[in-house]
């Protein structure tokens, strides 16, 4: 299967198709957002949606979170797909169960994705059926007005299949036979959607029984700490039941204290835009920072794992000598006058973090432009120098290897 556009459209960070966007805005009555009446209204809905008393109240406010998080969602699921893409896991038929679906913002972004997928393989048929949990009827009813109008943009070689469950996870929820290639969350798992032990031991339960061999589990989070802790408790009880990390990043640590955070430019919705043009959304952000792991349960993993001769956790032993280490990308960051990129190698006991520093006028004498590395990818480096106890330092001889 060709993949090559895919990847180039997300790196370009496109836009969302218009159909969508056109939809959301037409749920407001209107055809573009400077016509809304009472934005300070308005404002106070999409605010109050999640910190009135810290748990997420849709009453009466379905529409103001599609309008605001369905765009700020819709992509963040193609990194994960990425990674599984890259290792020929997606396939022509493929089977999705989704938790907690709401207006759809992953759920569209996947269908986004397929599209694409048979855009560039125009003499494969694909065939995507998703099965959409959700408690909240008002979302389901969005996704379906903004599914038809949306629908008319799929190739002839497209094939969606939709069946919801209107159903609370807190109820055990029986899919009978059914074998999903692929599970997904997004943004549900949280202490603001009220998620408990029930919901969470019922998730877990259609994880065991209602994935097929050989299948993949996807959760996506805010970036936020104390969010993230409910992402690390059920990786770690879902690594007990046999499941592995696949990406991003896959050590064997059994209980990664880590936290990283992937990023997406949000700009370039025509949602954000108009928001962005009124007073009362003027603070609207243009990156938008998650969390997300993808488990398989076939041992696969994205890289092979490995040992380091120095291991990161220790390299306060080792201050101004020099280092060769592989290590797995956490996040990066692009400052004036150099790259740093968080690393980890698996060997941390507790949260540490360690940046490798790669100054920008080195740059060109090196074979690889540090400046598209990105979370989830692996580098090996040859001779670069500890210089503090959380920074190490890319030298004039270091070499730098990113494993793609
Ligand atoms: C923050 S929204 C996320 C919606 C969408 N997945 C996204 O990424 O934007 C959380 C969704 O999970 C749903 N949800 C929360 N608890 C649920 C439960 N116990 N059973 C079913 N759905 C639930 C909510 O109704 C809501 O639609």
């Amino acid at each position: 299967m060709k993949f090559d556009k895919i990847i180039q459209t997300y790196e370009s960070q496109p836009e969302i198709p218009k159909e969508i966007e056109e939809s959301i805005i037409n749920l407001f009555g209107v055809k573009n957002l400077q016509e809304i009446q009472d934005k300070v209204a308005l404002s106070k809905r999409i605010a109050n949606l999640f910190y009135s008393d810290g748990e997420a109240d849709y009453k009466q406010n379905h529409k103001e979170y599609t309008l605001y998080y369905l765009p700020v969602n819709f992509y963040k699921v193609w990194q994960p797909l990425i990674d599984l893409l890259k290792y020929n896991l997606i396939h022509e038929r493929f089977k999705i169960l989704e938790l907690g679906a709401g207006p759809g913002s992953c759920t569209f972004g996947m269908i986004e994705f397929f599209k694409m997928l048979a855009i560039d393989n125009l003499e494969t048929n694909f065939v995507v059926s998703f099965c959409l949990v959700e408690k909240e009827k008002e979302f389901i009813d969005i996704f379906n007005t903004i599914f038809e109008r949306y629908k008319v943009t799929f190739p002839t070689n497209l094939n969606i299949d939709i069946t919801w469950l209107h159903n609370d996870l807190n109820n055990y929820i029986e899919i009978k036979d059914n074998k999903y290639d692929l599970i997904i969350e997004s943004n549900m798992l949280n202490r603001n959607e009220k998620i408990f032990r029930k919901a969470i031991n019922n998730l877990i339960d259609l994880c065991l029984n209602n994935l097929d061999k050989h299948s993949s589990i996807i959760f996506i989070e805010p970036a936020d700490e104390s969010v993230v802790n409910y992402l690390k408790a059920i990786k770690q009880k879902l690594k007990k039941l046999s499941f592995n990390s696949f990406s991003p990043c896959c050590c064997d640590a059994d209980y990664c204290k880590q936290f990283a955070s992937a990023k997406n430019y949000i700009g370039k919705s025509r949602i954000i835009k108009e928001l962005k043009d009124l007073e009362e959304f003027k603070t609207v952000k243009l990156y938008h920072y998650f969390e997300y792991v993808v488990l398989r349960n076939d041992g696969l993993k994205k890289y092979k794992f490995f040992k380091n001769k120095i291991l990161l956790n220790d390299i306060d032993d080792y201050i101004g000598q020099d280092i060769s280490f592989k290590a797995f990308i956490l996040s990066s960051s692009n400052k004036e006058s150099k790259i740093s990129l968080k690393i980890c190698d698996g060997s941390f006991s507790e949260r540490k973090d360690i940046w490798f520093e790669i100054p920008k006028k080195m740059i060109m004498s090196l074979r690889y432009n540090p400046i598209d590395i990105n979370r989830g990818e692996f580098i090996e480096v040859k001779r670069a120098k500890i210089v503090s106890k959380n920074r190490i330092f890319c030298e004039l001889h270091s070499q730098i290897k990113v494993m793609r």
